[in-house]
């Protein structure tokens, strides 16, 4: 659909998130490790890539650090008097924009989709809505907003703190999604008549449905039926069933496309993350971040991955842990294996149990099979890095590089005290502390001759 510039967004998230029982701003919590604010901006950033705007209020510096890549308008919310009251903050920016509909969602309902606020905004043009707001159909309204009807038509959403079954009537199963659509021109004159008359003491958002239809507003409630993806997150609980719902809708979308996910309900995938068919995961696995797993790779158990890129052919055996790093074609990691920030494999290179790799680059077919920290080093095509080798990369007060030529071989238990480098096809003895550069072709040994003397009678 194309949306004119005559349409904006706006995000509430202003909010504490009291019941969250958290420090953490509501909207930073994050759902298969992305904050739910930046979830919420990703889908409607397609329909208004110029145009989305935040509410921010409480730890908004923090909030506005989290999210600072998504290039989106802030408007700041000081005292967080309510939803009412939010939207007043903004109007005065969302006027100054020239806009004339703007499209007002909760921060704090993850799992929006840009599709169905397609729909929706569709929708609301065609039936030249005043006033328009999504609906759910639950069997339990909890804590939401209830929607009154008269003869079918919106009369109120009232909240659940000031329903009131004598006063107002059986209790609606009917409830307010939290995601509006505004005329403006129509809606403007409603600002002013927000009180906070109510439970909460708070202007609501939600009192501009009653006092849009009293004048005679264009106001329609879309009923969405049974949908939990369109349900806000306000606890823990809420935010786990949220966070549950996504990840088996991207699991179950891998698996159609050709990945074999062995154990689909123990795998977690970031939204950003991509799978290629023909890859297989036996999970319990966890994939985070922009991670992009390729066909041919195999990812046993118990992996932690986030914002890797691992190519075809490679195998990630149990209970690896890897971050930011790069796993070429061929190669295979763990099990137990650590990979950092920084990590790079190239081609058909093996780490193994107990390796600890940070901004290291290990060459073509190199190996470091056991129990070794690799930090801060360049490492060529062909070395074989024994059991117990340290790059000693830290004297206390800087870090300092490593630099392994290419068919190299480290005897098991060295320490190579950086900076300092081991030339091409060098030998460094076992248990050798290197404290010099070792040139290319030779042997260095640097530790304490053996004696062998007699032995003490006992
Ligand atoms: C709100 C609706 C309720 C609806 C539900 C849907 C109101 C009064 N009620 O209730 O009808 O069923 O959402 O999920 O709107 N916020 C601000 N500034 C404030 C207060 C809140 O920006 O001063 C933001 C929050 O950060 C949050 C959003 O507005 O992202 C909604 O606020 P919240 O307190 O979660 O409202 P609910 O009680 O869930
Ligand atoms: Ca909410």
């Amino acid at each position: 659909m194309n949306i004119n510039n005559n349409m904006g967004a706006l995000v509430l998230a202003a909010g504490k998130g009291t019941r969250m029982h958290s420090s953490l701003p509501k909207v930073l919590h994050t759902i298969l490790g992305v904050p739910m604010l930046s979830l919420v901006i990703n889908a409607l950033k397609p329909i208004f890539p110029q145009h989305v705007r935040l509410v921010l209020g409480h730890q908004s510096d923090l909030v506005r650090e989290t999210i600072k890549d998504n290039d989106c308008g802030i408007i700041l919310q000081a005292e967080q008097l309510g939803t009412g009251h939010a939207l007043r903050t903004a109007w005065p920016d969302l006027k100054a924009a020239g806009l004339e509909y703007v499209l007002v969602v909760n921060g704090d309902t993850p799992l929006l989709k840009t599709e169905r606020l397609t729909w929706f905004i569709k929708h609301c043009l065609q039936a030249e809505a005043d006033l328009a707001f999504m609906t759910l159909t639950l069997d339990d309204p909890a804590s939401f907003g209830r929607v009154l009807r008269v003869k079918g038509k919106v009369a109120a959403v009232l909240e659940a703190k000031d329903y009131d079954a004598v006063l107002h009537g059986p209790e609606p199963k009917e409830i307010n999604a939290g995601i509006y659509f505004l005329r403006m021109q129509s809606v403007e004159y409603l600002l002013d008549k927000l009180t906070r008359a109510n439970k909460s003491n708070e202007y609501y958002i939600t009192d501009l449905i009653a006092l849009g239809a009293e004048s005679g507003l264009n106001v329609i409630g879309l009923d969405q039926g049974r949908d939990d993806t369109l349900l806000g997150v306000n606890t823990p609980h809420e935010l786990s069933r949220s966070e549950e719902l996504l990840r088996s809708e991207i699991v179950t979308g891998w698996m159609q496309k050709g990945a074999l996910i062995r154990n689909p309900y123990a795998t977690r995938i970031s939204p950003a993350a991509v799978l290629e068919p023909g890859c297989e995961i036996c999970g319990p696995c966890e994939i985070y971040g922009a991670s992009r797993i390729a066909s041919g790779v195999v990812m046993e158990s118990h992996i932690w991955a986030n914002n890797v890129r691992i190519d075809s052919g490679t195998r990630v055996r149990a209970f690896s842990h890897l971050e930011d790093a790069h796993i070429g074609p061929n190669c295979t990691v763990g099990p137990f294996a650590r990979l950092r920030p920084g990590s790079e494999m190239a081609e058909n290179a093996h780490v193994g149990n107990f390796v600890e790799m940070k901004k290291t680059r290990l060459g073509v077919g190199s190996k470091a099979n056991h129990l070794t920290y690799l930090g801060d080093a360049e490492i060529g095509a062909g070395v074989n890095i024994g059991a117990g080798t340290i790059t000693c990369n830290y004297d206390g007060k800087h870090k300092h590089q490593t630099r392994i030529e290419s068919g190299a071989f480290i005897g098991s238990n060295a320490s190579l005290v950086a900076p300092v480098s081991i030339g091409e096809n060098a030998l460094v003895g076992a248990g050798s502390v290197i404290t010099k550069d070792v040139p290319p072709e030779s042997l260095a040994i640097a530790r304490e001759k053996q004696k062998n003397l007699p032995r003490r009678p006992a």
